[in-house]
């Protein structure tokens, strides 16, 4: 006769029998998720004083696009482009589906891993749908949108990196290890943003047919992104992880700690 078994088995926070090492991702997830929160807020607040270098000739991720610097916009001395611009990657980030899943698990603990038992106070007061205040995660569509146009200006500042301002007043074109940096930090944004299951939604998953004209063509572009939404949390975590090591070349170069070897046209 079958035996039915309610799971989890066991009760109690981390209470659990799985016998593999089931913490080891919520903790890792959980760890570079505060360094990110902290490293940038230290960054923002106190430390924004080398986010550029080459008179603007390569700006560091974080502070990319420097709107500031780009629009002339008249701010407070304190004050600068990230703190203007980081709310859309944020919101972006913020309300995606993968990164739902990260933070239900390693901050709200609801649950902390499959079959892994939950505390009380997540099953009293945990998830329980995109209501109350996860109501905003119904946003991230909107911010898609907007995170299309911060991606599209970031290109801009990786073909800003080919100019080279020379002491004399004239510009040269050429590459740098710079452009490199930016250019790797652009592509794996791209791969982020076009696996976002919103992004796959509006390129054809909306549609009710791919059969004929331009349907199709969104049929086979929907199946191509489908194919790079499997990897999402990948392109997740090597974007972000990008943002954070460029800022630090540029933060590097910019202090005079590093070089930026350069080939000139
Ligand atoms: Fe992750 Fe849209 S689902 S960015």
């Amino acid at each position: 006769m079958a035996t039915s078994f309610k799971l989890p088995i066991s009760q109690g926070f981390g209470e659990t029998n799985r016998i593999d090492r089931w913490w080891m991702e919520p903790l890792w997830m959980g760890a570079a998720l505060t360094a990110a929160l902290v490293y940038t807020f230290l960054r923002l607040i106190f430390f924004d004083g080398a986010i550029h270098y080459d008179d603007h000739r390569v700006t560091s991720p974080i502070f990319s696009p420097d709107i500031i610097h780009l629009w002339s916009l008249e701010v407070p001395a304190w004050a600068n482009s990230a703190m203007l611009i980081l709310w859309i990657p944020f919101g972006f980030r913020g309300t995606c589906y993968y990164m739902r899943r990260v933070y239900y698990r390693t901050f709200f603990a609801s649950p902390v891993a499959c079959v892994v038992a939950e505390p009380k106070i997540s099953k009293s007061l945990g998830y329980r749908g995109e209501g109350g205040l996860f109501i905003f995660n119904n946003i991230h569509r909107i911010m898609l949108y907007l995170a299309i146009i911060i991606l599209f200006m970031k290109y801009i500042d990786v073909f800003h990196t080919l100019r080279f301002h020379d002491v004399d007043g004239t510009n040269t074109y050429g590459l740098s290890v710079g452009t490199f940096v930016l250019a790797a930090e652009s592509f794996l944004l791209t791969m982020y943003v076009t696996s976002c299951h919103a992004f796959r939604h509006l390129v054809g998953g909306g549609n009710k047919r791919w059969s004929l004209g331009f349907e199709k063509i969104q049929g086979n572009i929907f199946r191509f992104v489908s194919k790079t939404n499997v990897h999402h949390g990948f392109w997740f975590w090597t974007s972000l992880g990008m943002v954070f090591l460029g800022d630090l070349f540029v933060w590097a170069v910019a202090e005079g700690i590093l070089n930026d070897p350069s080939f000139k046209i």
